[in-house]
Formats: structure tokens, C-alpha cells, sequence
């Protein structure tokens, strides 16, 4: 089975207005109230693979409930640790093409939730073969959170897939006793690591992955949007080539990726065969309004179009 974390999720509510007024009012009954949050959104996927999953993290109060109802609605197993603060919502604004998002903050954990949530998630890990963990640190945890994750999750022998940024990142990169067994930057994610522009030279890029930053990492995937993805399994080099899509909605489409690397590795599959899977869930995911959502029934048709090919 595979456990997913998200520690800060939120309802995410999407307005969609013909015009957006400031300072006015604007009236819709284009409403969207979702579950949301990164990890939120490669459960889904995970469930629509027909993939074994779990989604757990904090949620608290009614808005916590309503998340959690909403996944049992669509059956899609979950078990998160409660806590007294209220989850988050997230707004997204669509007008004119062009999307306005307000995004909270979300809870500040104590000391004792953090402990709390880790023993849930230990009581979990029992029955995990894959972890995958996404997205920001919620306030009141510190940089080194990821880090405990996956210090527990060694201790089980379960890889860890870790898509996250920033400090987070960066200290579960500079953390020798526990290290990911998978992350997947997106060219942004790798160029603040690396402190510097990264190039989709592929030349560059894998020179790039030699940085000892990585070292200890057994998979990199740097995901590139509509170009596909440069990949280092070990000392393998790979690069995946995507056919052009008529693209409806990029957002969620690492998270759609994290959840395709997920499923490959659960079912053992080869290298190319992981890529390959991993390019097909992001590409559905852009061919959908809904974030984070693939149609499973396209999934042939379009994993014959991927090419992965060893880069040397
Ligand atoms: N415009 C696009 N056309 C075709 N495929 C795309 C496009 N954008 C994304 N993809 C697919 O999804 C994968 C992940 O996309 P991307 O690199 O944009 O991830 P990301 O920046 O982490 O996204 P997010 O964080 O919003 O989920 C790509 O490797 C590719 O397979
Ligand atoms: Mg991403």
C-alpha cells in the first residue's frame, strides 16, 4: 500500500466570475469546494490507478471533517490525526483567463500535535510498501519534519518520495542519515537548490545531478512541463519525451507525476517503464479542468507515446 502525507491541506473553494471587480462586489454560483493540498491531489490519482492508498496528515475542525467526508464520499481511504485548529481554505478567483489565489497560512502545530501525529504515523507505516510526502511544512513544524518522516520510515525499509521545496528540501538534501529515496523537482525547485539558472540542456543538466548535494539519492526526476523530464535513476541517465498536448489545466501535474513515480515503483516496474508511467499521469492531469484528476481510460493511448531513452 502506499501511505501519502500532506501536512497542511485545505479546502481549496474556486470562484469562476465572467469579471472580477476590486473593491466591488461579485456575485457567482461557479463554486468549487474541494479537497486540496499537494498530497491530496497524488492520493487521488493514486485512487483512479486503482493503486492501494492511504492519504493521512492533520486535519482539524469542521473544515477538516468536510475534507475528510469529501474523500469518503468518493471512497478514497483516509486516516488523518485530528487536531483542535481549524484546516485551512484556499481560494482561487477565475476571471478572464486569469486566475487570483488567496491562500491561508493554515494552522500553527504545537509540540504535542507534532508527537501526536508522528505516533499515528507510525501506527500506520506498518502495512506501507511506498511513502510519498508533498508539499509545505504548516506552521510550528520545523524545516528538519521531513526529515523524522523518512528517519522512521528507513527504519521500515520504505522509500520515501519526497515533493517539497525550499528550506524543507533543502534540509532533508543536507540530512546524511535520511535522505529521500526519490524527489522530483520541477526546473524552478532545482534552480533554487542549486542556487543558479538550470538550463534544459540536458548536457548541463546532468552535470547538474553530479552536484554532492544529490548525493544519496537514488532517483531524481527533474520534471519540465510540456518538455517532459531528465532523469537519474543511480549513475543511470534517462530522458523522457512527450508528445504535445492540447493542455486544459497544467496545475497538478507534478503531483500527478509523484503519484505515476509512486505507482511504478509499488509495482516494481523498470526504469523506463516508471518514467514512462510517471509522463503519462502528468500529461492526463493537463488534459482535465480538475486539479490533481486523470482519466484512467486514456491511459494506454497516450503511455505509447512516451519515449524514455538512456542519455549517456
Ligand atoms: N504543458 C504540458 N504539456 C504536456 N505535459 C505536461 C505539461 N505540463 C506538465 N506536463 C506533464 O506533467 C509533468 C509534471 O509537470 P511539471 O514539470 O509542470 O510539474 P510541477 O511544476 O511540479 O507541477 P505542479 O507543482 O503544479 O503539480 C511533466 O513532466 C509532463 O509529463
Ligand atoms: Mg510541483
Amino acid at each position: 500500500m502506499i501511505l501519502t502525507v500532506t501536512m497542511n491541506p485545505s479546502i481549496d473553494m474556486s470562484y469562476q466570475l465572467d469579471n472580477f471587480t476590486i473593491d466591488n462586489v461579485n456575485r457567482t454560483s461557479k463554486v468549487l469546494k474541494t479537497a486540496g493540498g499537494k498530497g491530496i491531489n497524488v492520493t487521488r490519482v493514486l485512487y483512479q490507478l486503482n493503486e492501494p492508498v492511504l492519504a493521512t496528515g492533520i486535519i482539524g475542525g469542521y473544515l477538516g471533517e468536510y475534507l475528510a467526508n469529501q474523500m469518503n464520499e468518493q471512497f478514497i481511504p483516509n486516516n488523518f490525526y485530528k487536531s483542535t485548529q481549524e484546516t485551512r481554505n484556499c481560494i482561487a478567483i477565475l476571471h478572464q483567463g486569469k486566475q487570483t489565489e488567496i491562500l491561508e497560512a493554515g494552522p500553527t502545530f504545537s509540540t504535542e500535535e507534532e508527537l501526536g501525529f508522528i505516533n499515528h504515523y507510525k501506527t500506520l507505516i506498518k502495512d506501507v510498501s511506498v511513502i510519498t510526502i508533498s508539499g509545505s511544512l504548516p506552521q510550528g513544524l520545523d524545516n528538519d519534519f521531513y526529515t523524522k518522516l523518512i528517519k522512521i520510515a528507513k527504519e521500515y525499509e520504505v522509500p520515501v518520495l519526497l515533493d517539497t521545496s525550499g528550506k524543507a528540501l533543502l534540509h532533508s538534501l543536507k540530512n546524511s542519515h535520511a535522505k529521500p529515496f526519490l524527489i522530483k523537482p520541477n526546473q524552478h525547485e532545482i534552480s533554487d537548490l542549486l542556487q543558479k539558472p538550470v538550463a534544459t540542456n540536458f548536457h548541463e543538466l546532468k552535470q547538474d545531478l553530479e552536484n554532492p548535494i544529490f548525493e544519496g539519492i537514488e532517483w531524481i526526476v527533474v520534471s519540465l512541463g510540456a518538455d517532459g523530464a531528465f532523469v537519474k535513476h543511480n549513475n543511470l541517465y534517462y530522458k523522457a519525451d512527450i508528445p504535445t498536448i492540447n493542455v486544459i489545466n497544467p496545475v497538478g501535474s507534478g503531483d500527478s507525476t509523484v503519484a505515476g513515480l509512486a505507482a511504478g515503483l509499488n509495482q516494481q516496474l523498470s526504469d523506463e517503464e516508471i518514467i514512462a508511467y510517471a509522463m503519462t499521469t502528468g500529461i492526463l492531469n493537463t488534459m482535465e479542468e480538475q486539479t490533481g484528476f486523470i482519466n484512467r481510460e486514456k491511459f494506454d493511448e497516450y503511455y505509447q507515446k512516451i519515449v524514455v531513452t538512456r542519455y549517456e
